[in-house]
């Protein structure tokens, strides 16, 4: 008798670290917003590898970096001058910030942000000597910053740091946009204030205006950095390069930050992380006092230039803005009970379910999912990709360069699958 190969699902399970917990699928090719699984069904994707893929999968302006560069020098040590790190850097400063300032590579989210708490850190010991003990940094209540030590210590969620002890110290929790928290926890002591201009994994909830004018008055009293985690919100996914231009537009608040961290969007599903910091405080890291044997490869940053590259010549950015507006102008027509409500900017969208609600839905209690877990999972098998941030939301996170036709179609299924919902409470 013939013996069947195992399926992936078996191989994963036999061989993988099981610390994630994973839908039963695997895709075996991608196209545009599209992914198709091993057996061959078609995904319309508004996940993007949880905003990844800015320009969909595979994109052929991804393709020719890959191949040309490749072709060329995949990997050069920062013992030396790199020139497609230069070239990414410039656009980072000139186009994205545009603001002076010197970047780091690095190839993840979590280790951008750790360069974001080294960096404050060392910034506060240079200037006021290591004995004032200024080494305190506050980030907020449902916040994701990555899961290595100094991420997990920054992260405002418990469940991320079970078992880790002993974290890393000098970290302080405040309820996020709780102006009156933020002042209060702020010492003498505070070397920075790092948030999500908009939280994704917490749930897509957006800094007011005010908390950051707070955030910025705090600077000025306290002499710290005002250090932004754009690693989901940045590079491009809210409509303008910058999550927190995005959110203060039109508020009359103007707050610029000391440091801004970048990966997921950013190499388009190329593995990068960055940082920026500004001209003032770049001077805190010099030679030999951070790094990275793969920050910043050729390859890495020749494909994250030509995504970057992709968006701001193919009018991406004005897409998302219109796409936003088409997702929300199409839910706002629907009247479905378990949706409490659509938040988020550009193309990071969350829609709200209500558990009281979703406790009516036949199924729901004895599933023992969460209830952004349930509608992910109706989700996916009506062939919708979407993500749980937390217990109550379910994410769109589109690629930026998305059609109005496939909008139409998430749209479609997506209220295919919440009239269901409401038909079986
Ligand atoms: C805001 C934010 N910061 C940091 C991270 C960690 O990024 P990475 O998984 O690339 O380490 C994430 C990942 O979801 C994130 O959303």
């Amino acid at each position: 008798m013939k013996e069947s190969l195992p399926t992936t699902a078996e191989l994963m399970d036999e061989y993988v670290l099981g610390n994630y917990g994973r839908f039963p699928i695997a895709f075996s090719r991608g196209e545009g917003s599209y992914l198709w699984s091993e057996e061959g069904r078609r995904y319309l994707d508004f996940s993007s590898g949880v905003a990844v893929c800015a320009l969909g999968h595979s994109p052929a302006v991804m393709q020719a970096a890959l191949r040309e560069q490749s072709a060329k020098l995949i990997h050069c040590s920062n013992l030396y001058q790199v020139r497609e790190q230069a070239e990414l850097a410039r656009f980072l400063v000139e186009m994205v910030m545009a603001a002076p300032g010197k970047v780091f590579f690095c190839n993840s989210g979590a280790e951008a942000n750790d360069g974001l708490i080294k960096l404050a850190r060392k910034r506060a010991s240079d200037r006021f000597g290591a004995a004032a003990g200024k080494n305190e940094i506050i980030t907020c209540y449902q916040s994701f910053h990555g899961r290595t030590l100094g991420g997990i210590a920054a992260t405002g969620q418990p469940k991320v740091k079970l078992g880790f002890n002993p974290l890393l110290p000098g970290f302080f929790h405040v309820p996020f946009n709780d102006v009156a928290a933020l002042r209060e926890a702020v010492t003498e002591k505070t070397c920075a204030i790092l948030f999500e201009p908009v939280q994704g994994e917490g749930g897509i909830h957006a800094a007011t205006p005010e908390y950051f004018a707070a955030a910025a008055a705090l600077r000025e009293e306290f002499d710290l950095l005002l250090l932004f985690d754009e690693v989901q919100c940045g590079a491009g996914r809210s409509g303008d390069w910058c999550g927190w231009r995005t959110v203060l537009e039109g508020s009359g608040v103007e707050v610029e930050p000391d440091a801004v961290s970048w990966a997921k969007g950013l190499g388009g599903g190329f593995p990068i992380g960055a940082f920026w910091v500004g001209e003032a405080h770049a001077g805190a890291l010099g030679p030999g006092s951070h790094g990275s044997t793969f920050g910043g490869t050729p390859l890495a940053c020749a494909v994250a230039l030509a995504v970057l590259d992709g968006i701001a010549s193919g009018g991406v950015l004005e897409n998302v803005k219109r796409q936003s507006a088409r997702i929300r102008a199409g839910a706002a027509k629907w009247s479905f009970p378990v949706v409490e409500e659509l938040r988020g900017v550009g193309l990071m969208l969350g829609f709200v379910l209500d558990p009281a609600e979703m406790d009516k839905v036949a199924g729901f209690a004895e599933s023992g999912k969460t209830p952004s877990l349930f509608v992910v999972d109706a989700a996916r098998e009506a062939g919708l990709l979407t993500v749980p941030a937390g217990e109550k939301v379910v994410r769109w996170l589109p690629p930026l360069n998305v059609s109005d036709e496939e909008v139409d179609e998430a749209l479609a299924l997506f209220e295919g699958v919440l009239a269901t919902l409401s038909v079986n409470q």
